[in-house]
């Protein structure tokens, strides 16, 4: 077979309705061009792969790949550009909210300016806009507004930098792809962002639809997430997202333990027992947050729910006991209280990370 001329990614997460409909448009779409379609699943309960699977026996052009224990938009976006075979890849959504015929106008883009790297569908330019029904009003005012602090704050030059609609030079994406983040939802912002002024953008503007069938992923992890993204690229890529969000469920601990200690303080007034319980319930408030954010995608339930308690439990205090070391041996010579208790803090939050994403939330 001969190499396409544009590879599709499509992600997916329970789209089981949506594979006939998208694959219909884009056969009538690109009727004119060599492509493949590449979707990348994330093992769906509803059977999405299955599907996909059932288009593939009639079609060489359809790909799949499914990926177990894993769950995330930008992992999976990564992966399936990876994994094309023509050097011009787009990337849409399955739900149809993506207009698909302006894959066309994007190819043209391509053709008549060969400097060009990215084209990016946007909601925000001319001709561009969010039909009514697609977006609650407050959805729609939080996707301005994030959209402008993200620009800013990441100094993006593009209208929509949290676009899922896109059309990307494979060999440019690929040399800034270690440095992007696999967790999260907006591999765009991420990709902008970390090439900088290097590469040469365009936009075309495009109408984003209602969403008809199965629902929007997007959540308040999403947005979380995209906390953490904005602070990783501020620390240059140092830090990971999830080293982000366990240290924002770390904060939240702060105030847990204040509230719990006050608390059994009122009721019975005995400090270093009021002490001990709000720390353990600052551990344990830690222990499901961080099960449902920082680790959503390795999640533990039932009995391995109480295990991993008990090892996060062990972590933390030895965590704690690093975390004062440190914190002494720094007061030692520098006599600063702050500084001395931050630099035990940031010891002691490494040291609860690594070991409990090692032994906690172990990696299938
Ligand atoms: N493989 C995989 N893994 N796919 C996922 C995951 C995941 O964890 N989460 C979502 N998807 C797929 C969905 O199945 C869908 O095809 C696409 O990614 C977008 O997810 P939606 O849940 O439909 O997101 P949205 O409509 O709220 O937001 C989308 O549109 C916005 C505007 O263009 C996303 O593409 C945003 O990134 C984009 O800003
Ligand atoms: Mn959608």
């Amino acid at each position: 077979m001969n190499k396409p001329s544009l590879s599709v990614v499509i992600p997916t997460f329970n789209e089981k309705d949506n594979i006939s409909k998208i694959l219909e448009r884009l056969k009538e779409t690109l009727k004119d061009i060599t492509h493949e379609i590449i979707f990348v699943d994330d093992n769906s309960p509803d059977g999405t792969s299955k599907e996909v699977q059932n288009f593939m026996r009639a079609s060489s052009q359809i790909h799949l790949i499914h990926r177990i224990g894993r769950r995330g938009l930008a992992g999976a976006i990564i992966e399936g550009i990876f994994a094309a075979n023509s050097e011009l890849v787009a990337v849409m959504d399955c739900d149809l909210q993506h207009d698909e015929t302006k894959l066309l106008d994007m190819l043209n883009l391509f053709s008549s300016d060969i400097s060009l790297d990215i084209v990016i569908g946007s909601r925000f330019t001319e001709s561009g806009e969010i039909s009514e029904k697609a977006f609650s009003k407050i959805r729609e005012l939080g996707s301005k507004i994030t959209t402008l602090l993200i620009k800013k704050i990441l100094n993006i030059k593009s209208s929509d930098p949290l676009s899922g609609f896109f059309m990307v030079k494979k060999e440019t994406f690929l040399k800034s792809s270690d440095k992007l983040q696999t967790q999260g939802f907006k591999i765009l912002a991420d990709f902008l962002a970390t090439s900088g002024k290097s590469i040469e953008i365009r936009e075309i503007g495009y109408k984003f639809k209602n969403r008809i069938v199965g629902e929007s992923k997007m959540s308040f992890l999403t947005v979380l997430e995209l906390i953490g993204l904005v602070l990783s690229q501020i620390f240059q890529g140092r830090v990971s997202i999830r080293f982000i969000l366990f240290c924002m469920v770390g904060l939240s601990g702060i105030f847990v333990q204040l509230l719990i200690t006050g608390f059994a303080m009122l009721l019975i007034n005995q400090f270093p027992t009021s002490q001990t319980l709000g720390i353990v319930a600052a551990m344990t408030s830690n222990y499901f947050l961080n099960n449902t954010i920082t680790f959503q995608e390795r999640k533990l339930r039932s009995f391995d729910l109480i295990r991993g308690l008990f090892s996060f439990y062990l972590i933390c205090s030895l965590g704690a006991l690093i975390n004062i070391a440190t914190a002494s041996y720094f007061f030692g010579f520098s006599s600063n209280w702050l500084i001395s208790s931050f630099v035990g803090a940031c010891f002691g939050a490494v040291w609860n990370f690594t070991l409990s994403s090692i032994f906690t939330w172990k990696s299938k």
